[in-house]
């Protein structure tokens, strides 16, 4: 790997920044100090800034609040991709945890964590994935308990139990609603359009869609809120993105086993 790259992967900053720091004469590799970006390095070689060991993980967990209009691929021929949300610093080798549909917001998680991203969307590990949304159409308890009993989306399978939650009307909140809730309501919800928040133990195609044409329904806004244990950071705009913090890769990696 380059140097600039590696120092880039290592958090030091951008290329430019590291160019920078490259040209200032605080990197050494090896004891000795390097000033050219284009350095090859091989496994074995001990880089210093400062006179202090850095070294580039192995793994990198971003999470980023996927706005409308991108897509969650590596690449894509007609439109953006999840990737070109990322800082310049971030790895190459990062890929989303499953997909979310181009106009589903909310969070994803980056990784090039093979594993934990392979227990993560194993169907059998059943991780829950909580989900706002804004429906056209009436929302009552029927349509919680045929949730709470499976669909059939045209599938081979019925959909597992899903949890469906019927949100309060914005003006009826009360003071006690959970951030989530108030949050959500801030932007004015169409009278017409009922508030829900469901979580799904599976991740089918199209399944929240699916789930609520299934009822006759229609989904207008769609809004993934966790994942397992890792919930959007609201502090992120629609676009933006941040390491995971050590206590959320832990908490992932408990629960799937990883
Ligand atoms: N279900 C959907 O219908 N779309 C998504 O993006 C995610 C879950």
């Amino acid at each position: 790997m380059r140097l600039d790259k590696y120092l880039c992967e290592a958090g030091l900053g951008t290329r430019t920044q590291v160019k920078k720091l490259l040209k200032s004469g605080v990197v050494a590799v090896n004891g000795r100090t390097v000033f050219r970006p284009e350095q090859k390095l091989s496994e074995t070689d001990r880089v210093e800034v400062s006179g202090k060991e850095i070294s580039v993980s192995e793994f990198e967990y971003w999470m980023l609040n996927k706005p409308d209009g991108y897509v969650s691929a590596t690449e894509d021929r007609t439109f953006p991709t999840v990737l070109e949300l990322l800082p310049e610093g971030a790895r190459g080798d990062l890929f989303p945890v499953g997909r979310l549909d181009r106009d589903t917001e909310g969070l994803l998680l980056l990784t090039n964590d093979g594993k934990l991203a392979h227990f993560l969307l194993s169907p059998r590990r059943h991780v829950d994935k909580v989900y706002y949304a804004r429906i056209r159409g009436e929302i009552t308890e029927a349509h919680v308990k045929a949730f709470e009993e499976g669909l059939d989306i045209g599938d081979e399978k019925r959909t597992l139990p899903a949890v469906l939650e019927i949100l309060p009307k914005s003006r009826e909140k009360d003071a006690g609603a959970s951030e989530w809730e108030s949050r959500e309501s801030e932007d004015c919800t169409p009278e017409a359009e009922p508030e829900i928040r469901v979580t799904l133990r599976e991740g089918r195609y199209h399944q929240v869609k699916r789930m609520f044409e299934a009822v006759g329904c229609r989904v207008m806004y769609l809004k993934r809120l966790s994942m397992g244990s890792l919930r959007l950071d609201e502090t992120l705009a629609p676009g933006e993105a941040r390491p995971l913090t050590e206590e959320e890769v832990k908490a992932l990696k408990e629960e799937t086993g990883c």
